[in-house]
């Protein structure tokens, strides 16, 4: 049974573990792993090849990923999403592993309803943002490359007093933000899912700021798009000198932390285990309270991930 893997969407540090681990583990099983180079893109255009051991020799502590990913528009589209489904065939490829994130999801949730297709999705992104999973691939590493960030703007923000205004990466999902806040210890975080109170959060920082507090560090995720309106305020009502930093893209990088790279191999030896079994699966692999398991796609599209309620509990609450 020759079985594909696949990257689609943005590219999240330890696809590169999964796709080493998929070759590695078709291999054990007596078949044949094939790579789809390009994301979605590549399988429209029938990027599709063997893999081999030699592929993925010395990959396993690299960020993202050596058969490469990409966001395709064209897949929007009926005719390209019919190429795609027919390269698959072409290559006689009977079980496909979907390294990606909710996006990516969909698109395949979308080809699943138009064709028959035996695939697993592998929850990989550092948003943190798929429903029915605790974390994906890619989380951990993006919080520790955050927190180290974090670790290194605090030095010279109490050093010069001043208040930093630190852009953390997250279309929609103030997950990486309120983590990276609570391990931080932040002032202030600022996320989609929670109201942040300006006037009682003004009063306090004062108080505090007469009694001797020297700098303030302040987390935005990206999704509320309020980084500067955020400085501005801080500088201007709290009266404190404010330098913005946006992480960026460096929170999508880096090698792969020890966790990241075991959930991307339990994940993975799960998903050719079930593909291996199956001929139309539409699956999505999930951990729920330090169990692994799996989901119908539907269900993972159809409902909205919510950040838990008790991580927002012990977020800094500036009352
Ligand atoms: O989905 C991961 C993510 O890094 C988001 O946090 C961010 O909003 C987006 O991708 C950035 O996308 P791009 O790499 O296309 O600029």
């Amino acid at each position: 049974m020759p079985l594909a893997i696949i990257c689609s969407g943005g590219d999240a540090p330890g696809m590169n573990p999964a796709i080493k681990k998929f070759v590695d583990y078709v291999y054990e099983k007596g078949e044949t792993p094939y790579f789809i180079y390009n994301g979605l893109e590549g399988l429209i255009d029938g990027d599709i090849d063997v893999a081999t051991h030699k592929d993925v020799a010395g990959i396993v502590h690299r960020g993202g990923a050596i058969i490469r990913s990409s966001r395709s528009k064209r897949f929007y589209e009926y005719e390209y999403r019919k190429i795609a489904y027919e390269n698959l065939k072409k290559s006689g490829i009977t079980g496909l592993v979907v390294l990606g994130g909710d996006g990516s999801f969909r698109a395949m949730d979308k080809l699943s309803e138009e064709f028959e297709l035996n695939f697993v999705g592998i929850p990989t992104t550092i948003d943190n943002d798929i429903y029915g999973t605790d974390t994906c691939i890619g989380v951990d590493t993006a919080l520790n490359v955050i927190r180290d960030a974090l670790d290194k703007i605090r030095d010279t923000a109490s050093t010069f007093s001043r208040a930093f205004v630190v852009e953390v990466m997250g279309r929609e999902c103030g997950y990486l933000a309120a983590v990276s806040a609570i391990t931080s210890g932040a002032e202030i975080c600022i996320i989609p899912e929670a109201d942040f109170n300006r006037s009682v959060a003004q009063e306090h920082l004062k108080r505090e700021i007469e009694e001797g507090r020297s700098y303030i560090l302040c987390i935005v995720s990206e999704g509320t798009r309020m980084t500067n309106e955020i400085a501005q305020w801080l500088e201007k009502e709290i009266g404190m000198e404010t330098r913005i930093t946006v992480l960026g893209h460096i929170q999508r990088g880096g090698s792969p932390t020890v966790n990241d790279r075991m959930l991307a191999f339990e994940f993975t030896v799960r998903a050719v285990d079930h593909l291996l079994q199956s001929h139309n699966s539409n699956k999505v692999m999930v951990i729920e309270n330090g169990r692994y398991g799996m989901k119908e796609i539907e269900e993972v599209v159809e409902h909205r991930y919510r950040i838990d309620p008790e991580l927002l509990g012990m977020l800094n609450r500036l009352d």
